[in-house]
């Protein structure tokens, strides 16, 4: 996993900025019901997403263990952020009328425990909305993506089969799903082949993936954004 701590800086401009996390907070928005009081977003980052997940009556409350992501999520939620592992939440039982999880689960070796904590903290009938399959939105059919497949992980944490079955061991029953637009997350081969030679992604891919990049044409433009999936559960 990167570094968070060393990722803050440069995370929003990076990551879509605003038309990214306003389409991830609207997919999520969709599926959280509407007398909702209180929301948990689960590694919250800069809060660039968590800020937008509020309307009449909704606050969000950011949980995030970088401690330079929540530099920036702590003036965009007035506060309303703390410092911790998601795999140990600092919350009672039942505390939640939501809880979520925009790009966290494919960072972790597993999801259970994190799926078991968004379990505990909910209040019944409430509803856990995370985002799943992160890797296959890449793989939309661009000559990046037939490049790449063979070097991703085999075993994908967030894949909608594991959460599907976790949540369902937690009393968590499927509640509906939504899609948003990666903006800005279309892959440029230059910049990937230089992310592959630094191992920042794909380190199984080494050189040969690199030079590979490398080969393609049109090595400055953005292949298609990827559109993400986001599923919801309810306690
Ligand atoms: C890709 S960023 C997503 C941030 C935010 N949800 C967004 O969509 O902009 C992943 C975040 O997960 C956090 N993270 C990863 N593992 C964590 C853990 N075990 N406990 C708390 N935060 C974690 C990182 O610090 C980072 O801020």
């Amino acid at each position: 996993m990167l570094d968070y701590d060393e990722e803050a800086n440069r995370y929003d401009a990076t990551r879509g900025g605003e038309p990214r996390a306003r389409a991830a907070a609207d997919a999520v928005l969709a599926l959280v019901p509407e007398n909702a009081h209180t929301l948990l977003d689960l590694a919250c980052g800069t809060g660039i997403v968590t800020r937008h997940l509020t309307r009449e009556g909704l606050r969000p409350f950011g949980v995030d263990r970088a401690a330079a992501m929540l530099r920036g999520a702590a003036p965009r939620l007035s506060g309303a952020v703390c410092q911790a592992d998601v795999r140990r939440l600092p919350f009672a039982d039942d505390t939640f009328d939501a809880v979520s999880a925009v790009w966290l689960l494919h960072l972790l070796p597993d999801a259970a425990p994190v799926v078991a904590e968004a379990a505990r903290v909910l209040r019944p009938g409430g509803v856990f909305v995370t985002t799943v399959d992160k890797a296959a939105a890449h793989l939309g059919g661009s000559d990046i993506c037939a490049l790449v497949a063979p070097h991703g992980r085999r075993r994908l944490a967030d894949a909608t089969a594991r959460i599907t079955q976790l949540a369902a061991e937690h009393g968590l029953h499927p509640h509906g799903s939504a899609g948003f637009t990666g903006h800005g997350q279309g892959r440029v081969p230059a910049k990937l082949a230089r992310e592959v030679r630094a191992g920042r992604i794909y380190p199984k891919g080494g050189e040969d993936l690199a030079a590979h990049l490398e080969a393609l044409p049109n090595q400055q433009t953005a292949r298609p954004d990827p559109v993400y999936t986001v599923l919801a559960f309810s306690a």
